[in-house]
Protein backbone atom coordinates (compact mmCIF):
# COMPACT_ATOMS: atom_id res chain seq x y z
CA UNK A 1 0.00 0.00 0.00
CA UNK A 2 1.33 3.20 -0.74
CA UNK A 3 1.54 5.27 2.01
CA UNK A 4 1.10 9.31 1.96
CA UNK A 5 4.77 10.40 1.39
CA UNK A 6 5.17 7.93 -1.45
CA UNK A 7 2.20 9.74 -3.08
CA UNK A 8 3.05 13.03 -2.65
CA UNK A 9 6.55 12.12 -4.13
CA UNK A 10 4.68 10.69 -7.44
CA UNK A 11 2.65 13.86 -6.91
CA UNK A 12 5.49 16.01 -7.27
CA UNK A 13 7.50 14.20 -10.11
CA UNK A 14 4.19 13.95 -12.21
CA UNK A 15 2.93 17.20 -11.48
CA UNK A 16 5.36 20.19 -11.24
CA UNK A 17 8.51 18.29 -11.63
CA UNK A 18 10.32 16.55 -14.79
CA UNK A 19 9.88 13.67 -16.55
CA UNK A 20 6.41 13.95 -17.10
CA UNK A 21 7.16 13.93 -20.78
CA UNK A 22 4.87 17.37 -21.57
CA UNK A 23 8.63 18.90 -22.51
CA UNK A 24 7.44 21.52 -20.14
CA UNK A 25 10.65 20.74 -17.53
CA UNK A 26 8.21 20.96 -15.00
CA UNK A 27 8.24 24.28 -14.35
CA UNK A 28 4.35 25.57 -15.04
CA UNK A 29 2.09 23.02 -12.77
CA UNK A 30 0.94 23.84 -9.22
CA UNK A 31 1.60 20.38 -6.73
CA UNK A 32 -0.99 18.72 -6.43
CA UNK A 33 -2.93 18.68 -3.26
CA UNK A 34 -3.87 14.73 -3.13
CA UNK A 35 -6.00 15.97 0.69
CA UNK A 36 -5.46 12.32 1.43
CA UNK A 37 -7.62 13.33 4.57
CA UNK A 38 -10.63 13.62 2.82
CA UNK A 39 -12.19 10.24 1.43
CA UNK A 40 -12.37 10.35 -2.87
CA UNK A 41 -14.83 9.03 -5.22
CA UNK A 42 -11.66 7.78 -7.51
CA UNK A 43 -9.80 6.33 -4.51
CA UNK A 44 -12.87 4.58 -3.26
CA UNK A 45 -13.54 3.14 -6.20
CA UNK A 46 -9.73 2.05 -6.49
CA UNK A 47 -10.62 0.28 -3.12
CA UNK A 48 -13.42 -1.44 -4.74
CA UNK A 49 -12.17 -2.98 -7.49
CA UNK A 50 -9.12 -4.32 -5.53
CA UNK A 51 -6.31 -1.40 -6.28
CA UNK A 52 -3.32 -0.16 -4.30
CA UNK A 53 -4.45 3.63 -4.86
CA UNK A 54 -6.14 4.70 -1.79
CA UNK A 55 -5.53 6.27 1.69
CA UNK A 56 -7.02 5.27 4.84
CA UNK A 57 -9.61 7.82 4.90
CA UNK A 58 -10.67 6.50 1.60
CA UNK A 59 -10.48 2.61 2.85
CA UNK A 60 -13.09 3.41 5.56
CA UNK A 61 -15.58 5.35 4.19
CA UNK A 62 -15.72 2.82 1.59
CA UNK A 63 -16.15 0.31 3.79
CA UNK A 64 -18.84 2.25 5.24
CA UNK A 65 -20.79 1.82 1.98
CA UNK A 66 -19.86 -1.54 1.56
CA UNK A 67 -21.16 -2.60 5.58
CA UNK A 68 -24.31 -0.90 4.08
CA UNK A 69 -24.68 -2.42 0.97
CA UNK A 70 -21.94 -5.32 -0.16
CA UNK A 71 -23.11 -4.96 -3.82
CA UNK A 72 -21.50 -1.58 -4.36
CA UNK A 73 -18.29 -3.77 -5.01
CA UNK A 74 -20.09 -6.29 -6.95
CA UNK A 75 -21.34 -2.96 -9.03
CA UNK A 76 -17.72 -1.26 -9.64
CA UNK A 77 -16.27 -4.39 -10.68
CA UNK A 78 -19.07 -5.19 -13.00
CA UNK A 79 -18.92 -1.69 -14.24
CA UNK A 80 -15.27 -2.01 -14.80
CA UNK A 81 -15.54 -5.03 -16.89
CA UNK A 82 -18.69 -3.23 -19.00
CA UNK A 83 -16.02 -0.82 -20.06
CA UNK A 84 -13.45 -3.58 -20.98
CA UNK A 85 -16.43 -5.48 -23.36
CA UNK A 86 -17.62 -1.91 -24.91
CA UNK A 87 -14.36 -0.73 -25.84
CA UNK A 88 -13.64 -4.18 -27.17
CA UNK A 89 -16.97 -4.11 -29.33
CA UNK A 90 -16.29 -0.30 -30.36
CA UNK A 91 -13.06 -1.10 -31.80
CA UNK A 92 -13.73 -4.06 -33.57
CA UNK A 93 -16.65 -2.39 -35.19
CA UNK A 94 -13.78 0.21 -36.38
CA UNK A 95 -13.70 2.67 -33.72
CA UNK A 96 -9.94 3.68 -33.50
CA UNK A 97 -10.50 6.81 -31.73
CA UNK A 98 -11.26 7.03 -27.82
CA UNK A 99 -12.66 9.97 -25.87
CA UNK A 100 -12.66 8.93 -21.59
CA UNK A 101 -13.96 11.14 -19.77
CA UNK A 102 -14.04 10.21 -15.44
CA UNK A 103 -10.93 7.93 -16.50
CA UNK A 104 -10.34 6.95 -12.75
CA UNK A 105 -7.25 5.75 -11.71
CA UNK A 106 -5.59 3.52 -14.04
CA UNK A 107 -6.50 -0.35 -13.02
CA UNK A 108 -6.61 -3.33 -14.70
CA UNK A 109 -8.13 -3.07 -18.75
CA UNK A 110 -7.66 0.57 -19.20
CA UNK A 111 -9.32 1.66 -22.18
CA UNK A 112 -6.11 2.59 -24.65
CA UNK A 113 -4.64 -0.77 -23.39
CA UNK A 114 -7.99 -2.80 -24.43
CA UNK A 115 -8.53 -0.69 -27.85
CA UNK A 116 -4.79 -1.01 -28.52
CA UNK A 117 -5.15 -4.84 -28.52
CA UNK A 118 -7.90 -5.10 -31.09
CA UNK A 119 -6.87 -1.55 -32.93
CA UNK A 120 -3.08 -1.03 -32.49
CA UNK A 121 -3.92 2.44 -34.32
CA UNK A 122 -6.16 3.35 -31.62
CA UNK A 123 -5.79 6.57 -29.76
CA UNK A 124 -7.16 7.65 -26.38
CA UNK A 125 -7.85 10.56 -24.96
CA UNK A 126 -8.33 10.31 -20.97
CA UNK A 127 -9.96 13.36 -19.11
CA UNK A 128 -10.60 13.62 -15.38
CA UNK A 129 -10.85 16.89 -12.49
CA UNK A 130 -9.35 14.88 -10.34
CA UNK A 131 -5.49 15.52 -9.95
CA UNK A 132 -4.56 11.58 -8.19
CA UNK A 133 -6.19 10.23 -11.70
CA UNK A 134 -3.60 12.93 -13.12
CA UNK A 135 -0.75 12.08 -11.53
CA UNK A 136 -1.27 8.07 -11.95
CA UNK A 137 -2.57 8.42 -15.63
CA UNK A 138 0.66 10.16 -16.58
CA UNK A 139 2.72 7.37 -14.85
CA UNK A 140 0.79 4.97 -16.52
CA UNK A 141 1.32 6.46 -20.18
CA UNK A 142 5.05 7.48 -19.75
CA UNK A 143 5.96 4.74 -22.00
CA UNK A 144 3.57 5.62 -24.77
CA UNK A 145 3.35 7.98 -27.57
CA UNK A 146 1.89 11.24 -26.95
CA UNK A 147 -0.27 10.32 -30.64
CA UNK A 148 -1.73 7.09 -29.13
CA UNK A 149 -2.80 8.68 -25.63
CA UNK A 150 -3.12 11.81 -23.44
CA UNK A 151 -4.29 12.70 -20.27
CA UNK A 152 -5.88 16.08 -19.56
CA UNK A 153 -7.24 17.74 -17.20
CA UNK A 154 -11.20 18.64 -17.48
CA UNK A 155 -13.72 18.91 -15.43
CA UNK A 156 -17.28 17.22 -17.44
CA UNK A 157 -19.53 20.47 -16.29
CA UNK A 158 -17.53 22.22 -18.53
CA UNK A 159 -18.02 20.85 -21.56
CA UNK A 160 -17.12 23.39 -24.01
CA UNK A 161 -13.64 23.62 -22.25
CA UNK A 162 -13.42 19.58 -22.86
CA UNK A 163 -14.27 20.29 -26.73
CA UNK A 164 -11.69 22.85 -26.71
CA UNK A 165 -8.94 20.79 -25.52
CA UNK A 166 -6.55 20.19 -28.37
CA UNK A 167 -6.27 16.85 -27.90
CA UNK A 168 -9.62 16.40 -28.03
CA UNK A 169 -10.37 18.85 -30.82
CA UNK A 170 -7.54 16.41 -32.64
CA UNK A 171 -10.13 13.73 -32.32
CA UNK A 172 -12.96 15.32 -33.30
CA UNK A 173 -11.44 17.16 -36.50
CA UNK A 174 -9.98 13.41 -37.36
CA UNK A 175 -13.88 13.58 -38.90
CA UNK A 176 -14.10 9.51 -38.02
CA UNK A 177 -16.73 8.10 -35.43
CA UNK A 178 -15.24 8.49 -31.79
CA UNK A 179 -15.93 6.39 -28.80
CA UNK A 180 -17.32 8.74 -25.86
CA UNK A 181 -16.72 6.80 -22.63
CA UNK A 182 -19.15 8.56 -19.60
CA UNK A 183 -18.72 5.50 -17.74
CA UNK A 184 -19.45 5.39 -13.64
CA UNK A 185 -18.97 9.27 -13.83
CA UNK A 186 -22.57 11.07 -14.00
CA UNK A 187 -23.63 10.44 -11.07
CA UNK A 188 -21.11 12.53 -9.92
CA UNK A 189 -23.04 15.62 -11.55
CA UNK A 190 -25.85 16.70 -10.04
CA UNK A 191 -29.62 17.75 -11.44
CA UNK A 192 -28.08 21.71 -10.48
CA UNK A 193 -25.18 20.86 -13.18
CA UNK A 194 -27.83 19.96 -15.71
CA UNK A 195 -26.40 16.87 -16.52
CA UNK A 196 -28.41 15.88 -20.11
CA UNK A 197 -27.36 19.33 -21.09
CA UNK A 198 -23.55 18.03 -20.71
CA UNK A 199 -24.11 15.21 -22.35
CA UNK A 200 -25.85 16.71 -25.44
CA UNK A 201 -23.34 19.07 -25.80
CA UNK A 202 -20.98 16.33 -26.40
CA UNK A 203 -22.74 14.47 -28.34
CA UNK A 204 -23.63 17.11 -30.57
CA UNK A 205 -19.67 17.64 -31.73
CA UNK A 206 -19.32 13.71 -32.44
CA UNK A 207 -18.95 13.00 -35.99
CA UNK A 208 -21.96 10.91 -37.27
CA UNK A 209 -21.71 7.35 -36.51
CA UNK A 210 -19.61 8.40 -32.93
CA UNK A 211 -20.71 5.96 -30.23
CA UNK A 212 -21.74 6.84 -26.80
CA UNK A 213 -20.85 3.78 -23.75
CA UNK A 214 -22.25 5.06 -20.76
CA UNK A 215 -22.89 3.40 -17.38
CA UNK A 216 -24.64 4.91 -14.13
CA UNK A 217 -25.28 3.77 -10.67
CA UNK A 218 -28.69 3.08 -9.59
CA UNK A 219 -30.40 2.16 -6.91
CA UNK A 220 -33.59 0.88 -8.62
CA UNK A 221 -32.83 -2.34 -6.70
CA UNK A 222 -31.82 -1.01 -3.50
CA UNK A 223 -34.64 -1.71 -0.33
CA UNK A 224 -36.12 1.73 0.37
CA UNK A 225 -34.55 1.77 3.82
CA UNK A 226 -30.90 1.75 2.54
CA UNK A 227 -31.38 4.21 -0.53
CA UNK A 228 -30.28 7.41 1.13
CA UNK A 229 -27.61 5.40 3.31
CA UNK A 230 -24.92 4.73 0.64
CA UNK A 231 -24.63 8.17 -0.86
CA UNK A 232 -24.93 9.80 2.60
CA UNK A 233 -21.24 8.67 2.97
CA UNK A 234 -20.09 10.50 0.23
CA UNK A 235 -21.58 13.63 1.49
CA UNK A 236 -17.95 13.56 3.13
CA UNK A 237 -16.28 13.22 0.19
CA UNK A 238 -15.05 15.26 -2.66
CA UNK A 239 -18.04 14.44 -4.63
CA UNK A 240 -21.51 13.53 -4.24
CA UNK A 241 -23.63 11.22 -5.94
CA UNK A 242 -26.78 11.53 -7.21
CA UNK A 243 -27.97 7.93 -8.43
CA UNK A 244 -30.76 7.40 -10.80
CA UNK A 245 -33.12 5.28 -12.24
CA UNK A 246 -33.40 3.38 -15.38
CA UNK A 247 -35.41 6.10 -17.28
CA UNK A 248 -33.62 8.85 -15.75
CA UNK A 249 -30.56 6.81 -17.16
CA UNK A 250 -32.36 6.20 -20.50
CA UNK A 251 -32.46 9.64 -21.39
CA UNK A 252 -29.00 10.22 -21.75
CA UNK A 253 -29.58 8.47 -25.17
CA UNK A 254 -32.17 10.60 -26.76
CA UNK A 255 -31.86 11.05 -30.12
CA UNK A 256 -29.46 7.70 -30.47
CA UNK A 257 -29.91 4.81 -31.56
CA UNK A 258 -29.01 2.09 -28.48
CA UNK A 259 -27.24 -0.99 -29.49
CA UNK A 260 -28.12 -4.54 -28.57
CA UNK A 261 -29.55 -5.78 -25.89
CA UNK A 262 -30.35 -1.94 -25.14
CA UNK A 263 -29.86 0.17 -21.69
CA UNK A 264 -29.34 -3.48 -19.11
CA UNK A 265 -27.38 -3.42 -15.86
CA UNK A 266 -23.44 -3.75 -16.55
CA UNK A 267 -23.38 -7.38 -16.28
CA UNK A 268 -26.27 -8.07 -18.87
CA UNK A 269 -24.29 -5.99 -21.58
CA UNK A 270 -22.80 -8.60 -23.92
CA UNK A 271 -21.57 -10.98 -21.32
CA UNK A 272 -18.65 -13.32 -22.37
CA UNK A 273 -19.68 -16.08 -19.49
CA UNK A 274 -23.74 -16.88 -19.32
CA UNK A 275 -25.50 -14.36 -16.71
CA UNK A 276 -26.10 -15.55 -13.31
CA UNK A 277 -29.59 -14.92 -11.86
CA UNK A 278 -28.57 -12.07 -9.37
CA UNK A 279 -27.25 -10.03 -12.23
CA UNK A 280 -30.16 -8.08 -13.54
CA UNK A 281 -30.11 -6.43 -9.88
CA UNK A 282 -26.40 -5.06 -10.09
CA UNK A 283 -26.42 -1.41 -9.91
CA UNK A 284 -25.42 0.03 -12.80
CA UNK A 285 -27.29 0.79 -16.20
CA UNK A 286 -25.25 0.71 -18.73
CA UNK A 287 -25.57 0.78 -22.38
CA UNK A 288 -23.93 1.86 -25.65
CA UNK A 289 -25.77 4.13 -28.55
CA UNK A 290 -24.79 5.14 -32.03
CA UNK A 291 -25.48 9.12 -33.20
CA UNK A 292 -27.00 8.47 -36.38
C1 LIG B 1 -16.10 5.61 -10.45
S1 LIG B 1 -14.73 6.32 -11.29
C2 LIG B 1 -14.97 5.58 -12.89
C3 LIG B 1 -13.68 5.22 -13.55
C4 LIG B 1 -13.82 4.56 -14.92
N1 LIG B 1 -14.56 5.40 -15.85
C5 LIG B 1 -14.49 3.21 -14.78
O1 LIG B 1 -15.70 3.17 -15.02
O2 LIG B 1 -13.84 2.24 -14.42
C6 LIG B 1 -15.32 7.98 -11.54
C7 LIG B 1 -14.27 8.94 -12.06
O3 LIG B 1 -14.95 10.14 -12.44
C8 LIG B 1 -14.16 11.23 -12.05
N2 LIG B 1 -15.02 12.41 -11.92
C9 LIG B 1 -15.96 12.67 -10.98
N3 LIG B 1 -16.53 13.88 -11.19
C10 LIG B 1 -15.94 14.38 -12.31
C11 LIG B 1 -16.09 15.59 -13.05
N4 LIG B 1 -16.96 16.52 -12.67
N5 LIG B 1 -15.32 15.79 -14.13
C12 LIG B 1 -14.41 14.84 -14.53
N6 LIG B 1 -14.23 13.67 -13.88
C13 LIG B 1 -14.98 13.44 -12.78
C14 LIG B 1 -13.55 10.81 -10.73
O4 LIG B 1 -12.39 11.57 -10.45
C15 LIG B 1 -13.25 9.35 -11.02
O5 LIG B 1 -11.96 9.20 -11.55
Amino acid sequence: MAGVTEFQEIGREWLVGDGDGDGDGGAARPPADLRPEIPHPARMYDYYIGGKDNFPADREAAEKVLAISPMVRISALANRAFLGRAVRHLAAGGIRRFVDIGTGIPSAGNTHEIAQQVRPDARVVYLDNDPIVLVHGRALLSGTTPESTAVVQADLRDPAGILAAPEVRQALDSGEPVGLLLVAVLHFIDEQDDPYAIVRTLVDALPSGSRLVLSHGTLDFTPTADAARGPAVYRNASAQLTMRSRDQVLRFFDGLKLTDPGLVTAPLWRPDTPAEPTDSQVGIWSGVAEKP
